[in-house]
């Protein structure tokens, strides 16, 4: 009887969600397809979480978060992102990066306007886009040239309802570090045409090979116009906690504001101490994440090379790899099915990461060893037989 607004109508769901209905019901399956850490919470910040507790801090904070895990997260801006930000007025603690992506979308784009994506990209700021009833215009990335950031490709895309451009750094799904040099490109044609550049950093503390995240919001003149957003997710395993925060120039982060309220109303109290603990005690849960998602991002990369025909990127940040598997099948979609038929692995198919991910298969290594070992010998099976 209800069909949804026209809005809910411009969004698909993603691919994961398909590829998770199809394996529902399926026994001994390898999952390899979500960005789930498979850590638990260090208990430094699970102990915060119970104190919190405890302690009745139970109940509504400040809207745009607890003033003193603002200010932590301002310290650590300036001493990890050389990004400098008035915990006042332009930090905001979000329900997750998800929710900071939404309200970027809604705040910034109006219908009609366009948002530049570099492509592959994470599906939501696509989707977001869409809800905003704004046009998403992909940048392609090419693969073969290492996914760098070329002037004429992004200037070529830029028209007058150009508002605004999306960019994951480090990369899901193709696990890309950029580099400064292609930061100052995306800055001088954000600068020239007057664009909102939308960060996404919730990596930036997974990277490898000795690999340098920058914040682009740290570039002269950036400030103003950038919108970083950073989760507590990823870096310390804590998806379920749900929080994430954006740092903003004060009149970008007024207009994130005022939606983030009718949002969420304030982030969860307890998640907010834990946050405060991730930030504040001890990082070498952190290191030793890392050093435990190298292991396995060598694991699979080994696998991938003992494959025929299996182009991929070295990443050098996430738990992601893309490799290019058409040339023993076109359709993404239909050879991550028939992984999952018969080899019982699920992955990601690129193309939910947009068209420049078509033909890829996104395979996640944030889980054990010994189910990423499972999941990639199947996966070397499967096409061994299929070739
Ligand atoms: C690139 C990227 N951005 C944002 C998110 C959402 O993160 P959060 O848990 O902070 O909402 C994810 C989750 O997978 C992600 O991969």
């Amino acid at each position: 009887m209800f069909e949804g607004s026209n809005r809910v109508g411009l969004v698909k769901p993603s691919a994961i969600r398909r590829m998770l209905e199809l394996s529902s019901g399926m026994k001994n399956v390898v999952h390899l397809e979500q960005g789930e850490p498979d850590f638990t919470t260090p208990r430094h910040i699970l102990k915060a979480a119970v104190e919190a507790t405890e302690k009745g801090f139970t109940h509504y904070t400040e809207i745009d978060g607890t003033l003193e895990l603002r200010q932590a997260i301002a310290e650590k801006l300036e001493r990890e992102n050389d990004i400098d930000a008035d915990p006042k007025t332009e930090v905001t603690v979000t329900s997750g990066s998800q929710e900071a992506m939404l309200i970027a979308a809604l705040g910034f784009l109006d219908s009609g306007d366009e948002a530049l994506i570099l492509d592959p990209y994470y599906p939501a700021c696509f989707e977001d886009t869409l809800l905003a009833e704004a046009v998403p215009i992909p940048v392609p990335l090419d693969e073969g040239k290492n996914y760098e950031i070329e002037m004429e490709v992004l200037e070529n895309k830029i028209t007058k309802r150009t508002k605004m451009i999306w960019l994951c750094n480090p990369s899901n799904p193709t696990g890309h570090v950029f580099s400064k040099q292609d930061l100052e490109i995306i800055a001088e044609v954000a600068q020239k045409n007057n664009l909102v550049v939308f960060s996404d950093e919730i990596y930036e503390k997974i990277v490898y090979d000795g690999a340098r995240h920058i914040s682009i919001g740290s570039l002269p003149g950036m400030k103003k116009r950038t919108i970083t957003v950073i989760g507590f997710s990823k870096a310390y395993a804590m998806t379920g906690w749900r929080i994430g925060y954006t740092v903003a120039e004060k009149k970008l982060s007024a207009i994130l504001r005022k939606l983030h309220y009718y949002a969420v109303l304030c982030p969860n109290a307890i998640s907010q101490k834990a946050a405060l603990a991730a930030l504040t005690g001890p990082q070498d849960c952190v290191k030793e994440m890392v050093t435990e998602y190298n292991r396995r991002r060598e694991l699979v990369l080994d696998k991938l090379d003992k494959i025929e025909s299996l182009p991929y990127t070295k990443p050098k940040g996430t738990f992601y790899v893309f490799p290019n598997f058409s040339t023993y099948e076109k359709s993404d979609e239909s050879l991550a099915t028939y992984l999952l038929k018969e080899a019982g692995v699920v992955t990601a198919p690129g193309s939910g990461f947009g068209r420049a991910g078509e033909g890829h298969l996104r395979i996640s290594y944030s889980v054990s060893y010994e189910q990423v070992n499972e999941g990639m010998e199947r996966i070397r099976r499967c096409l061994e037989h299929k070739a």
